[in-house]
C-alpha cells in the first residue's frame, strides 16, 4: 500500500467513526461561528454543481431547486447520511466516494464547485483546489466557506495551540488560507467576506472564461 492510500484510509476511518455525531457538533459551530455561510454559498450555486467533501449533506436543503447536484466524499458513512437526507428532502443528488485530490470527473464538467468546511480537513488542500479549478468550466464559479488563520498575529498564536492536537488526531487545520491557492490557480475573486476576528472566510471566485 502506498503512503497516500494509507493516509486516505486513515482519514476515511476517522470520518466514518465521527459520522453519527457530526451533525450535532456542526450545528453548534454553524450557530456560534459560521452564521449564514451555508446559505451564502449555496444560494449562488447554479447549473451542474459539484460539492467536494459533502459530508452528511448539511447543505442539501439550501441549494436552488434548479441546480443539478453531485457530491463526493472519502467517507462512506458520511455519504450514507447524505443519501438519507437527500431522500428525505426529495432531492436528487449523485453521490460518489472519491478523493478531493483526484476528482473522478473530466476537465470542465461543472458550472459550480462548492466546498464548505472541508478544506480545513483535506490533506493536500492545494491539490484539492487545483482539482476544483480543473473540473470547473471556463466562466464557472467556485464557492468556499471555511475557518482560516485569523487576521491578527495574537489570534493566530491562539489558533496554533489547538492545532498541535487537532492536526495529528483529526487532520483539522486552523491556520490555512485557501485564498492563496485560489489566487494561485488564476481565479478572479468576485466576493470575499471575513468575520469573527477574520477566522471565518467565504469566497466566490470565477474561473476566467476562454477569450
Ligand atoms: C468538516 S467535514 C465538512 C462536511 C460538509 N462539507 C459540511 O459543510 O458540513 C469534512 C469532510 O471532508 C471529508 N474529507 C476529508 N478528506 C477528504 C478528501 N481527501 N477527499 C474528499 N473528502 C474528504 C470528510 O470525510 C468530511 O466529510
Amino acid at each position: 500500500m502506498t503512503t497516500d492510500q494509507a493516509r486516505r484510509e486513515r482519514w476515511q476511518r476517522y470520518w466514518d467513526k465521527h459520522s453519527a455525531s457530526y451533525d450535532k457538533q456542526m450545528r453548534f459551530f454553524d450557530r456560534v461561528l459560521f452564521g449564514d455561510s451555508r446559505a451564502w454559498v449555496c444560494s449562488q450555486a447554479a447549473g451542474d454543481t459539484l460539492e467536494v467533501g459533502i459530508g452528511t449533506g448539511l447543505n442539501l436543503p439550501l441549494y436552488p431547486a434548479a441546480a443539478t447536484l453531485t457530491g463526493i466524499d472519502i467517507s462512506p458513512a458520511m455519504l450514507k447520511i447524505a443519501a438519507d437526507r437527500a431522500r428525505q428532502l426529495g432531492r436528487e443528488v449523485g453521490l460518489r466516494e472519491a478523493d478531493a485530490g483526484a476528482l473522478p470527473f473530466g476537465d470542465a464538467s461543472f458550472d459550480t464547485v462548492v466546498c464548505t468546511f472541508s478544506l480545513c480537513a483535506i490533506p493536500g488542500h492545494q491539490r484539492a483546489v487545483s482539482e476544483m479549478h480543473r473540473v470547473l468550466r471556463p466562466g464557472g464559479l467556485l464557492l468556499l466557506a471555511d475557518h482560516i488563520a485569523g487576521s491578527a498575529r495574537s489570534v493566530r498564536a491562539i489558533q496554533r495551540l489547538p492545532e498541535t492536537v487537532t492536526v495529528p488526531t483529526g487532520g483539522e487545520h486552523f491556520l490555512r488560507r485557501p485564498l492563496d491557492q485560489v489566487r494561485a490557480e488564476g481565479f478572479a475573486i468576485e466576493r470575499r467576506e471575513r468575520f469573527k476576528l477574520g477566522i471565518v472566510e467565504r469566497i466566490a471566485a470565477r474561473k476566467p472564461a476562454l477569450s
